[in-house]
């Protein structure tokens, strides 16, 4: 018999003929056979949580651009750090709104040891000893102008601000972070973090670099939930990478590997997919990317509008991330993704 489905409309060869018999779609038939030729998996190991801590006592505060994300004071953000170790996320991220009184051009609370940040490291480090404490080293949210740098006379100046940054690093893991990671994109802070830590006694905190971090519009909720949107003036392309370039990003990651980077991160995720893979792929580190919070919105804000599946362009975004070659992503839908991946 011939199984050759004959095509006289279409001038001639069989779809046989044409793909020489390799039928792609055999594997995709049955939900089995798909699941076992999967090549990549989120799993709750890969989950990074972002949470964003205040002042003040058993108090949540919800964003308004990130539905469903919420400023906690520390009380708060322990039970949340609970609630996250028992889900099984390995570490959270922490970021501050800092009360506009205590913000100046320095962003010299960042040093204080009993700064809302610290603070909530040693609370969550003494109730959940097992979950990871990643902590943000840039100034913006201590600074008066919302800049990650000092600003002086129009410019952010780099070697001050990487001072800075590297002595509050050592305060952070003085409180008892496990990695830090500066988002903040100065030249040398990874370097001079490594130094000032491993001369603190902290040889074994780790640093994640935001390596790549891009001038990105989709930042835009985060700094409604650190309260830098109304302070900050102009832009930060004088430090962060221009979104259009590729091999500026790999030479950037190549430097804070150099300088003593333990993990790199590209930021954001979902528009950056050929940075992941180009770091992964010429540098071989463990390699993370961040999700943020224009992402979450994006996400949020058209399933809240019925346009989308929320919770599928939520799993399929993460798992797009896997595939680009992550080995884990922050995320402010690692609860919710824990919960589902649990079932
Ligand atoms: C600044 C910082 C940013 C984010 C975290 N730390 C970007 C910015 O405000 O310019 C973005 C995170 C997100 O959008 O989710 N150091």
């Amino acid at each position: 018999m011939n199984r050759h489905t004959p095509h006289d409309k279409t001038g001639g060869r069989s779809v046989d003929e044409i793909t020489s018999g390799r039928r792609l779609r055999r594997m995709r038939k049955a939900d089995w056979s798909r699941r076992l030729v999967q090549e990549n998996r989120l799993t709750v190991d890969d989950l990074i949580w972002p949470v964003f801590i205040i002042d003040g006592d058993d108090r949540v505060e919800e964003i308004g651009a990130m539905p469903g994300v919420y400023r906690m004071t520390v009380d708060r953000a322990v039970r949340e750090a609970e609630r996250a170790a028992r889900l099984g996320i390995p570490a959270i991220a922490t970021f501050p709104n800092i009360e506009l009184s205590r913000r100046d051009p320095t962003g010299s609370h960042i040093l204080d040891p009993d700064n809302v940040i610290n603070r909530a490291t040693r609370a969550i480090k003494a109730a959940v000893p097992e979950i990871g404490i990643i902590t943000d080293a840039a100034l913006d949210p201590f600074t008066s102008h919302g800049h990650d740098g000092i600003l002086r006379d129009g410019i952010i100046v780099n070697d001050e601000s990487v001072e800075q940054i590297a002595m509050a690093a050592v305060g952070q893991a003085a409180a008892g972070a496990d990695i830090i990671a500066p988002s903040d994109m100065m030249d040398g802070r990874i370097g001079a973090i490594r130094d000032a830590l491993d001369a603190n006694g902290f040889q074994d905190v780790a640093i994640m670099s935001y390596a790549t971090k891009f001038a990105s519009a989709f930042y835009g909720p985060y700094r409604e939930a650190v309260g830098t949107a109304g302070l900050l003036r102009g832009d930060k392309k004088t430090y962060y990478i221009d979104h259009a370039n590729s091999d500026e990003a790999v030479r950037e990651a190549e430097q804070d590997v150099h300088e003593g980077a333990d993990m790199l991160m590209v930021k954001p995720g979902l528009p950056y997919l050929d940075i992941i893979r180009r770091l992964k792929d010429e540098l071989a580190m463990p390699t993370f990317a961040y999700q943020v919070s224009g992402e979450y919105a994006m996400i949020t804000a058209a399933a809240a509008n019925g346009w989308i599946d929320g919770d599928r362009a939520m799993m399929e975004s993460l798992l797009a991330l896997k595939r680009a070659g992550c080995d884990g992503i922050l995320t402010y839908f690692a609860p919710k993704v824990a919960e589902m991946l649990r079932g």
